[in-house]
């Protein structure tokens, strides 16, 4: 069995440096129940290649697949429940400070967990109750009270339901809002980060705060509504990831890991999820990084578009939600 390679947390905690995603286009889109069989295989698949941290959220609806194939996996002596590092988010409809513990607590049951090793704030940005994600109207994107839902992340933590919190898709300046009141700090932003998106201006604010960056979307998200194919197909990556007889992933999840950041990817491809993990025995050089820097950058769809709302609702813009990072 692989080393699992890890990065500690500000929390003290260790978080593998490569996860497993389980936000699958379709079954969001569809709102409907899981393949559970196929997220399954694939999870236990995973857990015998060597992934230790999976990542998950409420919106997904696989936190119950998840579970169940965690509860195989401790039954069969697998793995322990003290060896994995579990991931689930709040979603944007309990984003209000009363509701954050009892969302915790429901991600809880469905996953069959007694806690979470890191709990974020899926989005900075609250969805009226009413909202049937993901059609949106106008209003329904209202303005978060940080404060009290960040308090009540903390309150997770103290009752032990969470070992650490954090946050996704926030910006530098939004993170800098929580750490004026924070009694524990964000330990993880969870942010699209690959070779077409390289997060450079929010990489160097959250290492000077001590914040750990994980990627979403490292290879760009092929095939989902939210991704692409810029960046397994950049001429630049295909050129590097020929040099070393590696793939355009392959090199994606290098660059991600060698840059500091954990980085979570998705596939329920048997041969996929173990050709991703080939990535701890060879490393990109310094020209490799050179080039890869060089890279012209695209700001993602999902980043431009997702709950702007030109006209109602608190980001008008692109720019008012990500401040100045985009
Ligand atoms: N915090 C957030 O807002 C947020 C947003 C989006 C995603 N996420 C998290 O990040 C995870 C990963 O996101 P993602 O799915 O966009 O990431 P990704 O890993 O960049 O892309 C996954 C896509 O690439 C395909 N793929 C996987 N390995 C491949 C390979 N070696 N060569 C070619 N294609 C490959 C997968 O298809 P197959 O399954 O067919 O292999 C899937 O369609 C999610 O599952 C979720 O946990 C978080």
């Amino acid at each position: 069995m692989a080393e699992v390679v890890t990065v500690t947390l500000n929390s003290g905690a260790k978080m593998p440096v490569i996860g497993f995603g389980l936000a699958a286009d379709d079954i969001i889109k569809a709102k409907g129940s899981a393949p559970v069989d196929h997220i399954k295989a694939s999870v236990l698949t995973a857990i015998q290649v060597g992934y230790r941290a999976f990542d998950t959220a409420r919106i997904y609806l696989t936190e119950g697949v998840l579970g169940e194939s965690l509860k195989e996996a401790f039954e069969k002596g697998l793995v322990s429940r003290q060896e994995v590092f579990v991931t689930s988010k709040l979603w944007v409809t309990d984003c209000y400070s009363q509701d954050v513990i009892p969302a915790l607590r429901k991600s809880l049951e469905i996953l069959h967990l007694d806690y979470l090793d890191l709990f974020l704030i899926h989005w900075p940005l609250a969805l009226k109750k009413t909202t049937t994600f993901p059609i949106l109207r106008p209003d329904d994107v209202v303005a978060i009270d940080i404060q009290g839902v960040w308090r009540a992340m903390e309150s997770c933590v103290e009752l032990g339901l969470a070992k650490a919190i954090g946050v996704s898709n926030f910006s530098c300046k939004k993170i800098s809002d929580i750490l004026a009141f924070a009694k524990i700090p964000p330990a993880v932003n969870q942010v699209e980060m690959h070779p077409v998106w390289q997060q450079k201006k929010l990489r160097e604010y959250c290492e000077s705060m001590n914040i750990h960056v994980s990627a979403w979307s490292p290879l760009g998200g092929p095939g989902n509504s939210w991704g692409s194919n810029y960046a397994l197909e950049n001429p630049m990556i295909k050129e590097i990831s020929t040099k070393h007889d590696k793939s355009s992933a392959q090199v994606a999840l290098r660059w991600g890991i060698e840059n500091g950041v954990s980085v979570i990817t998705k596939s329920f491809n048997p041969i996929r999820i173990s050709h991703n993990f080939e990535v701890f025995d060879w490393k990109l050089d310094e020209e490799d990084h050179k080039k890869i820097s060089s890279i012209k950058q695209r700001p993602p769809g999902l980043i431009r578009n997702f709950f702007v709302d030109p006209i109602n609702g608190p980001f008008k813009t692109a720019q008012e939600l990500w401040d100045d990072d985009i």
